[in-house]
């Protein structure tokens, strides 16, 4: 099947790779479309999805403590700044001298901007557009400035420990001696709260995690049958972290561009994880990448985490 590995797109070839692996997998940026978007969207507004709502009062709650580390000489840089929703809880605090937002995409992040700009009309907005294929640039004019990186909602946790590792050693460079990061960070706890958070009770979770397939279907012109699949989170205690699974509720098998790509019953394909860190966990990062955690704000409950990172 020469012809078809040939006129293969690098997407396609990266779903065919992840479909044909023992343990099948689909790279969580597929996730991504525009029913996807929605749908996460509705995930951060669930009862048992505390991170978001923890993380938000939080962000009230100590604005001003935030800005006696965020003073109003500072730049603050968020990459992947979406709507740049959470950042608003700090800003009236923090004053910052600029706010430099980055985003794969234009029209979404353009629109962000427009609304910051009525809410902040005081505000220096700099939107950087760009993929993850280079990393991210300051602007020139901001290279000698105070940076601190805003990287909430415990994005971190869905990348693996190694490349949460280089990812703030790329963090570090970019904010340099002065600067800092301000993160957020899922903590590990109860596994009946993590599996509850990750299996919803109104199935938007499930809807999410299954919709993949569709765009899935897109990208190979594929006709995965969703209604053969199911959502299944569990925590996994010895990695600590919740796996996103969908599991073949039936033997099935599809040709995808070529290739036989066949499922026992009960197979999984794997499409996210959400790892859940201590703060023992939490200093070994800082400390791996060039920081020092100086300060860190919980809830009452301690199940989230928002974590100053001063450069060393
Ligand atoms: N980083 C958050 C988390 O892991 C948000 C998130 C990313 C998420 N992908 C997800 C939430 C998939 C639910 C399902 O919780």
């Amino acid at each position: 099947m020469m012809l078809s590995e040939q006129t293969c797109t690098m997407e396609q070839q990266e779903l065919v790779n992840g479909l044909l692996a023992e343990q099948k997998y689909i790279n969580p940026k597929f996730f991504y479309d525009k029913r996807g978007s929605e749908l996460f969207e509705e995930i951060t507004k669930l009862k048992e999805y505390y991170p978001t709502i923890t993380e938000r009062n939080l962000l009230t709650q100590y604005s001003s403590e935030i800005a006696s580390f965020i003073t109003s000489s500072a730049v603050i840089v968020e990459p992947g700044a979406g709507s740049c929703e959470k950042v608003q809880l700090i800003l009236d605090a923090i004053r910052p001298k600029a706010y430099l937002p980055q985003d794969v995409s234009r029209r979404f992040l353009e629109a962000a901007v427009v609304n910051l700009k009525q809410k902040f009309p005081w505000l220096s907005i700099e939107p950087i557009v760009s993929d993850f294929s280079k990393p991210l640039q300051i602007p020139e004019d901001h290279r000698d400035d105070q940076l601190f990186v805003f990287y909430p909602g415990s994005t971190i946790g869905n990348f693996e420990p190694n490349d949460a590792v280089k990812f703030l050693k790329n963090m570090r460079q970019l904010v340099n001696e002065k600067g800092g990061v301000l993160i957020g960070v899922d903590l590990q706890k109860d596994v009946s709260v993590l599996e509850a958070a990750y299996n919803d009770s109104k199935d938007v979770t499930a809807q999410f995690n299954l919709n993949i397939l569709n765009n899935v279907n897109r990208h190979l012109n594929s006709n995965f049958d969703i209604k053969t699949f199911t959502h299944k989170a569990l925590y996994n205690t010895e990695l600590n972290r919740i796996e996103m699974h969908l599991i073949s509720t039936v033997a099935q098998s599809y040709n995808i561009l070529g290739h036989e790509i066949s499922f026992n019953q009960g197979e999984t394909i794997h499409t996210e994880n959400s790892y859940k860190y201590s703060l023992a966990c939490i200093d070994k990062l800082a400390e791996e990448t060039g920081f020092k955690r100086v300060k860190t704000w919980t809830d009452a409950k301690n199940y989230f985490s928002l974590n100053f990172f001063q450069s060393v």
